[in-house]
């Protein structure tokens, strides 16, 4: 699975699953823009990419901000030569039932996860699409596909996600761009620390998942190296579980 002379951004790759996943496509070849609101984790992450003798760039626009997602898309093909594959990752997490959850709340995880994918992906497809090849990939959640308890906002949002992957697999296949989405099951990030400090809520989870235990970083990360590939040219819409054998 060789990425070699391609150019990826990755969203969210200060810390986590994106980073993991950055430095997994600098591995395989590529040359990678690290996205992320932290720009000193953003920083780290390009550090590491750097000493693999790929070339990169840290940037950290807001992905859910229009002008600052387009910017960052468009430095990616001015500073690093193209925009072959982007990898939409950026999240963030506000928990509350619905009867208590506050508007701003609300508005800020939509905005950062379905918003911010149709700004990077709208300037990304329009370069990839002069370029007659492109691979975009979305991190979407099993909260968006079976729904959840306490996170209606973010299930919402990734839900809405999954919409978006499948129009945008079939607006622009003809062009040579392959759209899918990648469902993580309960990974160990800092996004699921206080669900693993829970054992009770462990518990619970651990039981609805097949192989009866949690994700850990590195095992989400070769589907995405894959789906950006060649090896991967025929698989386009699809929403792809990594998620242990997940029971919703
Ligand atoms: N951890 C899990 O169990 C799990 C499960 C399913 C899906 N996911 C999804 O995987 C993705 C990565 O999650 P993670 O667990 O690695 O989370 P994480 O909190 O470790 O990392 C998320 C990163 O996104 C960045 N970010 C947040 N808002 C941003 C914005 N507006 N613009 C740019 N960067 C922004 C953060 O600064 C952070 O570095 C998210 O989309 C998340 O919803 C995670």
């Amino acid at each position: 699975m060789k990425l070699e002379n391609k150019v990826a951004i990755v969203t969210g790759a200060g810390k986590g699953i994106g980073k993991a996943v950055a430095i997994a496509l600098a591995k395989a070849g590529a040359d990678v823009l690290v996205n992320d609101l932290n720009l000193e984790n953003a920083n780290k992450t390009l550090a590491e990419i750097e000493s693999l003798g790929q070339k990169g760039l840290a940037v950290s626009a807001d992905i859910s901000q229009h002008d600052q997602a387009k910017a960052m898309v468009e430095a990616a093909r001015d500073t690093l030569g193209s925009v072959d594959i982007l990898i939409n990752n950026a999240g963030v997490s506000k928990p509350s039932m619905l009867v208590n959850m506050k508007e701003d709340d609300w508005d800020l995880v939509v905005n950062v996860h379905l918003k911010g994918i149709f700004n990077t992906s709208q300037a990304a497809a329009r370069i990839m699409k002069s370029q007659g090849w492109g691979r975009i990939i979305n991190v979407v959640s099993t909260a968006g596909i079976f729904g959840t308890i306490g996170q209606i906002n973010y299930a919402s949002a990734k839900a809405g996600v999954v919409g978006f992957t499948k129009s945008a697999a079939r607006e622009l296949g003809r062009n040579g761009i392959n759209v899918n989405a990648v469902c993580p099951g309960i990974t160990k990030t800092d996004m699921t620390q206080k669900l693993q400090e829970d054992q009770a809520l462990c518990d619970l989870y651990k039981s609805r998942i097949q192989l009866g235990r949690f994700a850990e970083i590195e095992e989400i990360v070769p589907i995405f190296v894959f789906l950006a590939s060649d090896n991967a040219g025929y698989i386009t819409g699809q929403v792809l579980g990594v998620d242990g054998g997940y029971i919703g």
